[in-house]
């Protein structure tokens, strides 16, 4: 069984709607209990920590409290950049060998994807797998002056989501060597110490929400999905 290490401590600057993004309401309920229900609902979860923003400890506390009724959950003080937070997170833990880590801010991921991300982590006996998307965009790589360098292969791209479920030695071995401040997942720190990261299809509507429009789009997905 996997602990689950929520990301939740984020501003939301770019979402702008003066509170932090995870408390930000989403088709009636704050945005982080979309991902709560699912990690709970999910089969492979024992147990949770939830990185909160500094100063809202306790309203992320109320939230989980009003949504999870099984799965015990933990509160941390998030830090400054994201994987900051990861690692006060972990920090908080005790005992565990297999680490589930998603955002806050991707409410539509379904418990059948963690499940599946935990399977496959034990299936390949790697020390990483990523929830990603096939790219459907033709990706081009361009200097800063906007001059095209070269289009990539399609085929052999694929756009990195949440959940990204991990083996503890490597991860905390990541989390010890790496530059925190400027990893933007956790894969790329364990990829930096040699680690084996693998990806699993994940559906593209399983978004993040970033900015106003986002969360217009998360409300109708939602509707959509879950009726
Ligand atoms: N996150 C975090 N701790 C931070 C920064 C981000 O736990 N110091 C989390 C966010 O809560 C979010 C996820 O990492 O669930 C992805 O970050 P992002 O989408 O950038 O969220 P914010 O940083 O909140 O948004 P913005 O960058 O617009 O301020
Ligand atoms: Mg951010």
């Amino acid at each position: 069984m996997a602990t689950a290490v929520v990301a939740a401590a984020g501003g939301g600057e770019r979402l702008g709607a003066g509170v932090p993004k995870a408390l930000v309401p989403l088709a009636g309920r704050p945005m982080v209990s979309w991902c709560l229900e699912a990690l709970e609902a999910s089969d492979g979860i024992e147990a949770s920590v939830i990185a909160a923003p500094p100063g809202h400890e306790d309203e992320l506390e109320g939230v989980a409290r009003a949504t999870l009724a099984r799965l015990p959950f933990t509160i941390a003080t998030g830090g400054s950049t994201r994987s900051e937070s990861v690692a006060n997170a972990i920090a908080v833990l005790e005992d565990w060998t297999e680490l589930v880590i998603h955002d806050a801010a991707r409410p539509l991921a379904a418990p059948a994807l963690f499940d599946r991300c935990l399977e496959r982590l034990g299936h390949w006996g790697c020390d990483g797998v990523v929830a990603a998307a096939r790219s459907v965009d033709t990706i081009k790589e361009a200097d800063a002056g906007g001059r095209v360098i070269g289009t990539l292969e399609r085929g052999m791209l694929w756009a990195v989501q949440t959940p990204q479920v991990f083996q503890a030695g490597p991860l905390l071995k990541a989390l010890t060597q790496g530059d925190l401040t400027r990893a933007t997942d956790d894969a790329q720190l364990v990829e930096a110490v040699g680690g084996d990261i693998r990806v699993v299809e994940a559906p593209r509507h399983n978004l993040k929400v970033t900015t106003e429009r986002d969360l217009k789009i998360a409300e109708l997905l939602l509707a959509d999905l879950r009726g």
